[in-house]
């Protein structure tokens, strides 16, 4: 049979600190490791849009044939993402948005849906009654936009819900540390706090407990993560009150970027769906993930055993072929 072609796939990375994108990259490369006939190459921006700009020049020197891309900031990355797709380069975003129609299929979920939901979950919660405080992700990056969007519009449909104060941060815990206890001690009434994701739930609950305010103010938060730190054990811990699932979808970004590579039809808009995770589902939602990660873990092993079986059939080969010759 004709050997399959080789691909070079460039995945540029807006960070790979923290435990959300090292599950995008596990599932990326489990994925991956059903099609060997691709090369697989990360750039990570650490959280510096310039960064990213270059690295994504260096991907169009090196040479690749289809470019997937978390944009860190939307605006300053656009338009080198634009180039890679006016030179013919297939674009898959992933996650994080850029301002641009140019590319070739999108992955991820629906951030202003998440917000939305976040705000009528929120509404129900307080009794269409209360102060809120929401924690924004970075500016500029479309998932903190389009969450902040949904999240404002649901809650306008509730005048006895009050937004008391918004804060924003880099996505990471410490700039919650170090800007939410001004903005609670301003606001000593505050019923709830949403945050952008689960780590900067974490550093809001962090606070109130500081401020001795943890048992009345409730936390809001999104990712909803398995394992021993993610937003299922939050919310187990009764730490966070809910989160609101968001999935990586390293997973599907590879099977997208595969079908169209190999020219098979695609859909260009790919929406990853959300739900609230809360004391009313979290048992469940562990255990499925649990066994899901159990499972993965099982297809590991096998994989590594047909590796060792086509490893001893291809000595045995060998020595059949020595003896035969002798
Ligand atoms: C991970 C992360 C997630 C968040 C997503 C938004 O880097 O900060 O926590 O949901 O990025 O792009």
């Amino acid at each position: 049979p004709a050997a399959k072609p080789r691909y070079t796939i460039g995945f540029s990375q807006c960070t790979n600190g923290d435990a959300w994108r090292q599950a995008m990259l596990a599932g990326m490369k489990k994925e991956l490791s059903f099609y060997p006939e691709v090369d697989f190459h990360m750039k990570d921006a650490k959280y510096s849009s310039t960064l990213q700009q270059e690295q994504i020049k260096e991907f169009l020197e090196e040479g690749i044939d289809l470019l997937i891309v978390s944009a860190n900031e939307a605006e300053p990355v656009t338009p080198i993402i634009e180039e890679v797709y006016n030179r013919g380069i297939p674009v898959v975003i992933l996650d994080r948005r850029t301002t641009s129609k140019l590319y070739t299929a999108y992955v991820g979920g629906n951030n202003e849906e998440v917000g939305h939901t976040a705000g009528n979950y929120v509404a129900n919660l307080l009794k269409q009654k209360g102060r809120v405080v929401e924690v924004l992700g970075a500016p500029g990056s479309s998932p903190a936009v389009d969450r902040h969007l949904g999240f404002e519009q649901a809650l306008a449909a509730y005048p006895g819900i009050q937004k008391v104060a918004q804060i924003n941060s880099n996505w990471e815990r410490p700039s919650v540390l170090e800007r939410l206890p001004a903005v609670l001690r301003a606001q000593p009434n505050v019923d709830l706090i949403f945050a952008h994701n689960d780590r900067l739930a974490l550093g809001a609950y962090q606070v109130c407990k500081q401020l001795g305010m943890q048992r009345r103010v409730k936390i809001v938060g999104v990712d909803g993560l398995p394992g021993s730190r993610g937003g299922i054990q939050l919310v187990q811990d009764g730490i966070l009150t809910a989160t609101l699932l968001y999935s990586p979808g390293g997973e599907e970004a590879i099977r997208t970027a595969m079908r169209i590579l190999s020219k098979q039809p695609y859909d260009k808009e790919n929406i990853l769906s959300t739900m609230v995770i809360d004391s009313t589902n979290v048992l469940t939602m562990k255990m499925q993930t649990e066994k899901l990660a159990s499972q993965q873990q099982d297809i590991q092993r096998q994989q590594q055993l047909l590796l060792q079986q086509r490893a001893t059939y291809a000595s045995q080969q060998t020595v059949l072929y020595v003896l035969a010759a002798a």
